[in-house]
């Protein structure tokens, strides 16, 4: 039997909670009452709780400047603001981050247009007084000021996903019931973002201290993204700064969210690896748990340089805009977020270029989540296989940025390409604008020993959507072999690509298409938000006639909460509610072989596959349509019945050859 709990405290309060016997602890928060407490706006203008006895109902929200999460619901909260305002709810955003400065709630509060109080918690006592512990975290109080709703605005955002629109909007609802006098539904649900950060008393015996060791292993594993002007929300090379998120940073390191690294370590050695030792980690725990003591700024190592704007070493040969004006970014995306927007650029190449390094730099990082420039050669049109058509060229993909590729390596863009962006924006609730910019390096042809393409291996009967991924499958497989390379090359770099529902990917090295292979990078818990570019430490082999084959996984149920709709089947499409699979890889081919025009067996390869029912990668004689048997004993050389993927080359060879006599 079910057993409920009715929990009636007081009827004039209109505050009644049914809750019911389940796994959750109990929210020990609900009907506390919040004293008076008077403290200062940005503008030093001092406020109390008691201004607003009139009201029926507070909402007070704890916000931080720099928290994700944070920022994501500040404008949200104003338009909450604006809809119950008028029916007796008033408003309170408090911040309690002792890293929060005024100059940055007042920004904050410009930039997200709150007009509600926003008031600073120096010394987060009142953070003390109510219980809160993170930002967002919200309480509704009633008319007595007790809490009656506390929790999250919505389930819109959490901590690894964005849905395109909430599923709950439990705060509205809860405001909803108690205007109506009603009990609130769901009175408590659980707020996720950071922790605030409060002030601490360090201990003056901690052997790990911010000075000696934990500055020196944010530089080598955060500071690359958490510096002023780069794609982190805040900084991580200054004390002040640092010591506000010590809890936050614990709990992301421990969760393994930071630094952002998802290769397998039992496969492959990666340059770019930014992953923590277990020894790291624990420094960073026991500095945590000694209230992050500063220790003797003398042993603070000295700062690293950077070059502000461009990442690449040197200034960028040519830069191109994405478009001669900005983009109007919408203050909310539509119910499918906002498109991809596409942008084709004339870079006016006369003759073909060689590049060397190619960094892509969004205008608004606050609305960018990536951009991605590709080199459509003349001929246009968009192939998608191996070094045909549009070439990918740079990304800018939270996880991967700039590319400068080895000494003596680059990349072919033909004479008269153009160059393609495709932009992905996430509105902030505020309209916004951008135009995003790609800046290239080039190199004198006479430099270059290897071209180096980015290869891509895909499934076709999922690109052609002859199937798509079952909906409420949390596991569904899709494989890909390349065709076999056609020279000797040497792997430089892996990125798995795929959306919403991707979940892992492998990449394995094969000699034959369906016999398995080494496993050269398994991504087991790949996760959309970044898209890595895995640098291998030693280039990798491929001999000619070899395969990539990989393997890709997605979860398309429920328990994948960036899941759009678990309940829909998905099929090849570029849009984040679409899915790909993509594996991409850069490959270096010594320049005087990738020029030697040798497509023959790669369109071998495919004309076999498409018709190998036993996938062994050769034809039998069962397996071709009668019309085509007589092409089928011509290129039968060997007379065995049997066409294999050289012969069936040799054969297109030897027909194109003639044609062009
Ligand atoms: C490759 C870039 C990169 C590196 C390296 C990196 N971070 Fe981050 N970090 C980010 C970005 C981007 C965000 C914001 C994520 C978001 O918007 O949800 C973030 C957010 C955070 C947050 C806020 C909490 C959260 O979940 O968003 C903390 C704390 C943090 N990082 C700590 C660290 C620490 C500690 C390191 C090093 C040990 C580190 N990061 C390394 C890019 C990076």
């Amino acid at each position: 039997m079910r057993c409920f709990y009715y929990l009636i405290t007081g009827m004039l309060a209109g505050c009644l909670f049914i809750a019911t016997a389940s796994a959750e602890p109990k929210d020990t928060l609900l009907n506390k009452q919040v004293k008076n407490f008077t403290l200062q706006d940005f503008r030093g203008k001092s406020v109390q709780l008691d201004d607003q006895r009139e009201q029926k109902l507070v909402v007070i929200a704890f916000l931080g400047t720099e928290c994700p999460l944070a920022k994501l619901y500040g404008g949200r909260l104003q338009k909450l603001a604006d809809e119950f305002t008028s029916q007796g709810v008033a408003f309170y955003a408090i911040m309690s981050n002792q890293q929060d400065s005024l100059t940055e709630i007042a920004a904050y509060a410009r930039k997200h247009e709150i007009n509600f109080p926003v008031l600073k918690d120096a010394g987060n006592h009142i953070a003390d007084q109510i219980g809160a512990k993170r930002t967002p975290e919200i309480f509704v109080l009633n008319q007595d000021r007790k809490i009656c709703y506390h929790g999250r605005v919505d389930d819109q955002y959490g901590v690894g996903y964005l849905r395109d629109e909430p599923q709950r909007e439990d705060l509205k609802i809860a405001l909803t019931e108690l205007l109506a006098d009603k009990t609130v539904s769901q009175p408590s649900t659980k707020p996720v973002g950071c922790f605030i950060g409060r002030i601490r008393e360090p201990d003056p015996d901690s052997k790990v201290t911010y000075s000696n060791q934990i500055s020196r292993l944010f530089q080598k594993h955060c500071v690359e993204c958490h510096r002023e002007g780069e794609i982190a929300p805040f900084a991580l090379n200054e004390y002040e700064e640092v010591a506000g998120w010590a809890e936050t940073i614990a709990e992301v390191v421990r969760d393994q969210r930071m630094p952002p690294w998802h290769a397998d370590p039992k496969h492959g050695k990666f340059a770019n690896d930014r992953s923590l030792g277990k020894a790291e980690k624990e420094l960073i725990y026991t500095w945590v748990e000694n209230g992050a003591p500063q220790g003797d700024p003398q042993d603070l190592p000295k700062q690293q340089s950077y070059v502000t704007g461009w990442k690449l070493p040197q200034k960028p040969d040519a830069v191109f805009y994405m478009d001669d004006k900005p983009f109007n970014v919408p203050a909310q995306a539509g119910k499918r977020g906002v498109k991809y927007q596409y942008f084709t650029v004339d870079p006016g190449f006369t003759e073909d270029k060689w590049l060397k390094g190619a960094e892509a730099l969004p205008g608004n990082r606050a609305v960018v989540h990536h951009i991605l420039v590709f080199a459509r050669p003349p001929q246009g049109k968009r192939v998608r296989v191996f070094g045909e058509g549009d070439q990918f060229l740079v990304g800018y993909v939270p996880g991967s940025r700039e590319v400068m590729l080895p000494e003596g390596m680059a990349k072919k863009v033909p004479a008269g390409s153009k160059l393609v962006f495709q932009l992905h924006y996430t509105p902030i609730g505020v309209e916004q604008q951008d135009r995003s910019k790609v800046g290239l390096v080039f190199t004198d042809e006479s430099k270059v020993t290897h071209q180096v393409v980015t290869a891509q291996v895909i499934n076709e009967d999922f690109v052609r959507r002859r199937f798509s991924i079952d909906a409420n499958n949390d596991n569904f497989k899709i494989e890909a072999t390349s065709p076999p390379s056609d020279r000797d090359g040497v792997i430089l770099s892996f990125m798995p690509h795929m959306h919403l529902r991707g979940k892992a990917f492998r990449y394995e090295l094969r000699k034959t298409p369906d016999q398995p292979g080494e496993t050269l990078i398994n991504v087991p818990a790949f996760d959309f938000n970044w898209q890595t570019a895995y640098s291998v430490e030693k280039p990798i082999p491929i001999k000619n006639g070899e395969y990539i084959h990989c393997v890709a996984h997605y979860n398309n149920s429920d328990s994948n909460l960036s899941n759009p709709d678990p309940n829909k089947d998905v099929s090849w499409g570029d849009q984040t509610w679409n899915e790909m699979m993509i594996g991409y890889f850069n490959v270096a081919i010594p320049k005087e072989t990738a020029e030697a025009e040798n497509q023959f067996k790669t369109i071998a390869f495919k004309l076999v596959r498409r018709r190998d029912k036993n996938s062994n990668g050769k034809l039998e004689r069962d397996e071709v349509p009668l019309r085509e048997l007589p092409l089928f004993f011509q290129a039968d050389q060997d007379k065995d019945s049997i066409v294999t993927v050289d012969e069936l080359a040799a054969m297109i060879e030897k027909t194109r050859g003639k044609k062009t006599e």
